[in-house]
Parts: C-alpha cells; structure tokens; sequence
C-alpha cells in the first residue's frame, strides 16, 4: 500500500473533524423537499443515483450480450444439511469473454424455497470453506500471506484461510443459503487500465478503458453481484425475493453499491465498509477520498478524483447511498478498533439516511448516540451494529444479521412499484 494509504497517517482525532454539513437525503439539486414518495422514487431517487455514478461509482452497464450457465459440481455438504452447487458463468460480449465461478450451500431441510445471503469474497470459493470438493480457483489474486496466496496464484493451503468470516454452517442451520464468488472472476483487483475483467465485454469499437463517468473495479464487482441475482432468478430453489447482499470492506462498499443500485436485493449488510462505503466522507476521519484514490485508482470512476481534499465540493455523501436502499432494510455493521473505517462515521450515515426511511413509513435508526461497542440494532429497517474488534467478519456479526434478516428480510411487496434498471 502506498504511505499515503497508510492507516498511521490519518486523523482519528474527533476534535480534528472538520465543520461540515451534508447533503439533505430528501432534498433535490434543484433546492426541494421532497416529501411523498412518489416524489422520491420518480425524481429524487432516480436523481441521486445518477449523481452517484457520475461522481462516484460510474455507470454500469447491462448484462452481457451473451450469458451462458455451467453446472460444475453438485454434491451434499455439511453431512447432508446443504447442497453444495458449483456452477459457472460465461459472459460474452464485444469479442471478449470472461467467467465466474459460483459456490452456493442450499439448506436441504426445506422443501420451500429459501432466502439467500450473496457476498464476494477477497480469495475465492476455497478460501471460504475447508470444504475439499470446492475447486480451487485459478484466477489473479493480490499477494497475501497468510492467504498463502503464491506469485498472484492460490494454492491448497488456501483452502478456508477465511473459513472464519463466513459461518457457512450457522447460514445453513438457520435456513438460508449461502451464495459466493470470487471478486477478481469480474475484475481482478489492480490497476491494469481495465484490460481484463469484465470491462472489456462492453468497449465500443476503438474503446480501450471506460469514460470518467464510468465503471471501475468497484463498479464491475457490483455489476458481478447482480449477474448472480439474475442466475438465482432462475433457481427454483432460491426465492430470489429474499436475497440479501453483503461485503465486508472494499466488497462492502460494492454490496451497497449493488443494492442502491438494484432494487431486487431484498436487504443489504455493509460491513466495515469505511470510506466510499458508509462512512461519511466530509468527515475526513480515517481513510479519505485522496488517500483511497491514490493507493485504489481503479475503485471508483475517474471522475471522484475531482474530490480529493475537496469532500465538500461532491454533490452526494454517504448517508444518501445508504437512503437508496430505502424502503429495503439497511444493516451498516462496524468494528471499535477499524478508525481506518470511521465508524461513527458509518454511524452518522445510517443516521442521516433516516429522514428516507421515514417517507417511507418506517422508523429510522432510532439511536441518539454512538451506541456502545458489543450492541447491535436491528428493531427497524435501518440497522447498526459496533463489534468489538477489529476489521474483520465474525460470527458474532452473522448472528447479527441473521437475527435482522430473520426479522425483515420479508418478501418483496409484490405492490411495490420497481424502478426498471
Ligand atoms: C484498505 C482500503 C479500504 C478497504 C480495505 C479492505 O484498507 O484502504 O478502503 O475497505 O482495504 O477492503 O480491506
């Protein structure tokens, strides 16, 4: 990581926050409250979702031209509790192709059609599970340790060095299936000017690398986990109205990013997210948008550089991404020991994205104060919780969110209108 990404060189003193106000979440570029929310959902929301893409994420674009489905592997796992499927998905598109590979475990003690939890993950499907029969992946990956991850390859000591962030069994025993994939089967994650990954399935004749207001890493991922909601549409045995996406860190700020995107997530987990996640930028506490711009400049869209020690200058904050998602339930989970992730300032967002959940009818967080460290609110629709640890997923946080889920990932209101995307 390059100094200026380095977590010692920030601010993690509050006093040092500088004065800033924020964008009203129901307040349109023109200057109008908006205050119904037909209002919101025909002009707002459409408004601010652009305004992200333009400054922030860049536009994405459709499904590839072509998308073909590979079943790999089927088999029982966990002493018959969950089918384990492993399927692949081939995209195609302007004279290139690419693939990802799906690791999913179906609770078999249903008869029904069960609720899923998706996430990416940092080193692929056997990295999540000590699970044998999941193959490895072959694809780049960035160099890591512990991950024993050699010359950019995986190895089979890879397999489950991060079991522990994804309690698999818990997801099955409470009756959800669990759906991953690895994030560099879309793009890998470094600055190659876009050449692979999915970028160059949709270049226009004579196009090399996407427009300052279009897609980057973070971008494609994002673009990858509603590739995969479209592939559970047409499983019968997952009930794709009840999917909740969720990421941790950089694949936290891409589930949120997917779900203010596609309404068909039914809730969404941001976990340790930080900055160009939850967490609110005209803070300026802890990672910033220059220090993530220089050390990741193949996140976000080429246009966010214009806000490099400029926070104030952006139209959109944090607070707004999170009230696109309304009026689906919102879980911002953070950690005491991540200042690099600014957890009040997760907190703060979850709180200004209130005043849209209440157009909507539903109460907003509901919390005056930082709450305290070991505590998790999930009694309305938007949720937070504050781990004590570090930056890191636990199963204390999958308790968590399986308790929220249980409590609102219901149905989608099948009279609700949805934007069509
Ligand atoms: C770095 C980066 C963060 C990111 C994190 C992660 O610390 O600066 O923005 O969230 O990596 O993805 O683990």
């Amino acid at each position: 990581m390059p100094s200026n990404a380095s977590p010692s060189h920030a601010n993690y003193d509050e006093t040092l926050v500088p004065e800033y106000s924020l964008p009203d979440a129901l307040v349109d570029e023109a200057g109008s409250a908006v205050d119904d929310v037909g209002a919101w959902r025909h002009g707002l929301r459409p408004e601010i979702l652009r305004l992200f893409e333009q400054n922030v994420y860049g536009c994405m674009p459709g499904p590839a031209s072509q998308t073909t489905v590979q079943v790999l592997e089927e088999g029982l796992a966990l002493d018959g509790r969950a089918l384990r499927r492993q399927i692949r998905l081939h995209f195609h598109g302007s004279g290139a192709h690419s693939h990802a590979d799906l690791l999913m475990y179906v609770p078999t003690a249903s008869s029904h059609a069960v609720p899923a939890v998706m996430g990416l993950s940092f080193f692929g499907n056997h990295a999540v599970t000590h699970d044998p029969a999941v193959q490895l992946n072959s694809a780049w990956m960035r160099p890591d340790k512990q991950a024993q991850i050699v010359d950019h390859r995986a190895t089979e000591a890879s397999r489950g060095v991060n079991a522990s962030r994804w309690s698999i069994e818990r997801i099955i025993d409470r009756g959800y299936a669990l759906v991953t994939a690895y994030c560099g089967d879309f793009d890998p994650d470094y600055d190659d000017g876009y050449a692979n990954g999915v970028h160059p399935l949709f270049y226009r004749p004579g196009q090399t690398q996407p427009a300052p207001d279009e897609w980057g890493t973070i971008g494609a991922w994002a673009w990858g986990l509603r590739r995969i909601l479209d592939h559970l549409e047409t499983d019968a045995q997952i009930d794709h109205r009840r999917v909740a996406v969720m990421g941790h860190s950089r694949l936290g700020k891409t589930a949120l990013w997917a779900g203010a995107l596609d309404e068909r997530f039914a809730m969404v987990i941001s976990n340790d997210s930080g900055c160009g996640g939850a967490a609110l930028s005209r803070r300026r506490f802890g990672e910033t948008i220059a220090r993530i711009n220089g050390a990741f400049p193949h996140w976000f869209c080429d246009n966010f550089r214009a806000y490099n020690e400029a926070e104030p200058s952006c139209p959109v904050d944090q607070h707004q991404l999170i009230g696109l998602v309304a009026p689906r339930p919102v879980y911002v989970a953070s950690a005491t020991d991540d200042g690099w992730a600014d957890p009040r300032g997760e907190y703060l967002a979850a709180v200004h994205a209130g005043p849209v959940y209440a157009l909507h009818g539903h109460s907003p967080l509901g919390l005056a104060e930082m709450p305290q460290g070991g505590t998790a609110h999930y009694e309305n629709r938007i949720a937070y919780h504050l781990r004590i640890g570090k930056h890191d997923v636990t199963d204390w946080d999958w308790q968590q969110w399986l308790d929220a889920a249980d409590r609102h990932l219901h149905p989608v209101d099948s009279t609700a209108e949805q934007q069509p995307r």
